[in-house]
């Protein structure tokens, strides 16, 4: 869903949502995958690309596509998430409209780490800047810790080859971290001693605080839930059995419990997961319901494995104020109407 705000030059910079209101399960059909860039979505020959690795390397190397296929592979699968998803002024009428930055695939690639060693790390190597070939140059300087953990070099996308809009023909896949950082259209990494500071880390991806200061460097996405039916803009027809059903997710690990209300909070109820949960994956829940056509409001809350709840919105905003347009992950009310319409409780 083509999602155009005022601010952004369309189509230029721009984002699109998932419609996670009307999806089932946890993976994204590639075409219904959230979308946001800089500067356009730039058409790239395949046969043409190459990816520079350099830096603080023993050996600095120029990759082919065909090159890097020729590394092992793996398979994974794992959520993307806008660091904006969504702002914190944002009550979207719909699921899409609230939490739709959000999409979840398998991606197929090669470790990142492989192609590190390729090279051969030299001393004080600490922080590898990877840079796209849109117009914006998009770049992030990422930990090398992270880049040596669970980082891919990704070609595949559920299965098939990379969407120009996704990256194609290669793009980092960083789990769990913010999405801007993933970086699509992927021609250098540059291996560095101090993260660059760039523009995309010292203005636009930090995290303005009340007293002035800003969070740099906030790369985690933490554990959220959303309600996906029954959701804004949805109807329940009649009163009796409804599933309640919605996402989860962390960028900490796997989802270990989402609880959800069907009295405004006041008593909680555990959902069933569907399985596999993986880590840093969308987790799917659900929970049976009796609707007896009374007014309600229906919360959810994801805890992550690591013991973190996800907050309110009112916690999260008495911890960090409402000047960053980063990092709300606060729990999403829907409001049950007698009349069976459904809206964002805050609205
Ligand atoms: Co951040």
């Amino acid at each position: 869903m083509r999602h155009n705000r005022p601010g952004l030059q369309q189509y230029f910079s721009a984002s699109t949502r998932t419609p996670i209101q009307d999806l089932d399960g946890i993976i994204t059909p590639n075409g219904l995958f959230y979308e946001r860039h800089h500067a356009g979505i730039p058409a790239i020959d395949p046969a043409q690309h190459r990816l520079l690795v350099h830096g603080l390397v023993e050996r600095p190397l120029l990759f082919t596509l065909a090159e890097l296929r020729r590394f092992p592979s793996v398979s994974r699968i794992h959520f993307l998430e806008c660091s904006g998803n969504p702002g914190f002024n944002v009550h979207g009428e719909t699921a899409a409209i609230a939490n739709g930055l959000v999409s979840c695939a398998e991606w197929t690639g090669v470790p990142l780490a492989t192609v590190l060693q390729a090279a051969g790390l030299r001393d004080g190597a600490a922080w590898v800047v990877a840079e796209g070939a849109d117009g914006a140059a998009m770049n992030r300087s990422v930990p090398l810790a992270t880049c040596l953990d669970d980082a891919l070099l990704v070609y595949s996308q559920n299965g098939e080859r990379l969407r120009p809009e996704q990256g194609y023909p290669l793009r980092l896949l960083l789990p769990g971290y913010e999405g801007n950082m993933s970086i699509k259209w992927l021609r250098r990494l540059h291996v560095v001693r101090e993260p660059a500071q760039s523009r995309e880390e010292t203005s636009k991806y930090t995290d303005l605080m009340p007293d002035g200061t800003a969070r740099q460097f906030t790369f985690v996405m933490e554990a959220k839930s959303i309600i996906t039916a029954p959701s804004g803009g949805q109807r329940l027809a009649q009163r009796g059995f409804h599933e309640i059903t919605g996402i989860a997710w962390s960028g900490r690990g796997k989802v270990a419990r989402v609880e959800v209300s069907v009295d405004d909070g006041h008593s909680w109820q555990e959902a069933a997961l569907q399985e596999p949960v993986l880590t840093r994956a969308l987790t799917r829940f659900r929970l049976p319901w009796r609707w007896d056509g009374e007014s309600t409001v229906i919360p959810s809350r994801a805890t992550d494995e690591t013991g973190y709840v996800q907050p309110t919105l009112e916690a999260l905003l008495a911890a960090r104020g409402s000047q960053s347009g980063y990092h709300n992950n606060a729990i999403t009310p829907w409001r049950i109407l007698a009349s069976g319409e459904v809206r964002h409780a805050r609205l």
